[in-house]
């Protein structure tokens, strides 16, 4: 299959001549990517359980992990879902559109093959222009996975995409870099208290103030235990993993810095293709560890939003052994955390200890 890949104009998505060709190949089955606030999608039918099987296939994606439904109104919730919550309502006025994914109940329309034989289904109405006109044009539910394959981190760019999909889906559609950076916040409100199943853009704090108390998933910063269950099946897998090996460091800021230069001179030493992910603060100080800048230290938005970019370079340049500063666990440092741990298996060491030895 040739992939074409196409840029369109952000001021005017809706009447790109692209949009159109996008909408008729969603309609037909077929499979098309886009640019969406948080990463790229790759969209299909969500109602048409063929063309979620071939989300599943470009993807090399487990068929039980679900997808998530996409919409450009508020009034097309109403078909996919059965009941709609008060506190569902509220979140959905305060942050929708916008990088907030929603489980509910699921309505007969969705197929098993889109919710991964759940009887729940997830929804968000995206932000970003080229993604509402797609999904607009089209006229349909757009069930669409981060458009990677599966393993690889989330995609943040059109090129990231064509790495990925080149050969395995019509088109390609080029709005820029993602302004997120890291996929949507979800939460389930379908149990007994609301619960933020993978964090994100949208934190808990933002949360609890429109809804009151929420829950955390357990599994967030540390891997399932051996039997647990997840409660977004997404979480069961192996995630945005560079082929490298991660480190994470934490301590002291200075100790951070002198430890990551020893780890760092150990493994180059040894015959690694080794380098460190670290705050912009201390690009200078690690100026011949092979630094790739991840942001500023106070910043965790500009980290997320630079994370994935920079776990796929380091894939680029055939990296072995990664060692990265980490980030407070809090607000979007917790999603940034979230993804980074589960990059690095949650293989974590302490800089003081590295300095002693
Ligand atoms: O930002 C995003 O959410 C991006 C863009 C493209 O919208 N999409 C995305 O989709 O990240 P995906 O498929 O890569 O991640 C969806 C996550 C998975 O962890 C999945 O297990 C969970 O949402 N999920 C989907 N449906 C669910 C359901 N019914 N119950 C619980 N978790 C669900
Ligand atoms: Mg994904």
């Amino acid at each position: 299959m040739k992939t074409i890949l196409a840029k369109v104009d952000l001021s005017q998505p809706d009447s790109a001549e692209v949009i159109q060709t996008a909408a008729k190949i969603l309609q037909e089955g077929g499979l098309v990517a886009f640019p969406t606030e948080t990463v790229y999608g790759l969209g299909g039918n969500g109602l048409d359980s063929a063309a979620c099987e071939k989300i599943y296939l470009a993807k090399g994606r487990p068929s039980d992990n679900p997808l998530i439904l996409h919409i450009s109104e508020f009034e097309e919730l109403n078909p996919i879902v059965g009941e709609i919550s008060p506190a569902a309502k509220k979140l959905m006025d305060a942050f929708w559109p916008g990088p907030l994914t929603m489980v509910f109940p699921k309505s007969e329309i969705v197929p098993e093959k889109a919710t991964g034989g759940l009887d729940t289904v997830a929804v968000r109405f995206p932000s970003h222009p080229v993604a509402r006109a797609i999904i607009r044009a089209a006229g349909l539910p757009i069930a669409a996975p981060s458009a990677n394959s599966s393993g690889k981190p989330s995609p943040t760019s059109a090129k990231h995409v064509f790495d990925d999909m080149d050969g395995r889906i019509r088109l390609i559609i080029d709005g820029g870099e993602s302004d997120v950076g890291l996929e949507s916040t979800v939460i389930s409100l379908v149990g007994e208290k609301p619960c933020i199943l993978r964090p994100g853009g949208v934190t808990k704090a933002m949360l609890e103030e429109v809804i009151g108390p929420v829950d955390l998933a357990g599994s967030i910063l540390r891997p399932l235990e051996k039997g647990e269950k997840a409660l977004s099946p997404g979480m069961m897998y192996k995630h945005y993993s560079p082929d490298g090996q991660v480190t994470l460091i934490e301590g002291e800021e200075s100790a951070v810095v002198e430890a990551l230069r020893r780890l760092y001179t150990d493994a180059d030493s040894e015959g690694h293709r080794a380098c460190v992910m670290c705050f912009t603060e201390h690009v200078e100080a690690l100026a011949d560890c092979h630094p790739h800048d991840i942001g500023h230290k106070e910043d965790a938005s500009e980290v997320a939003h630079r994370l994935f970019a920079t776990l796929r370079d380091l894939d680029d340049e055939k990296m072995d052994v990664i060692f990265s500063e980490v980030v407070p666990p809090e607000g979007v440092g917790l999603a940034v955390m979230n993804r980074l741990g589960r990059a690095g298996a949650f293989r974590t060491v302490n800089a003081e200890e590295i300095i002693r030895i």
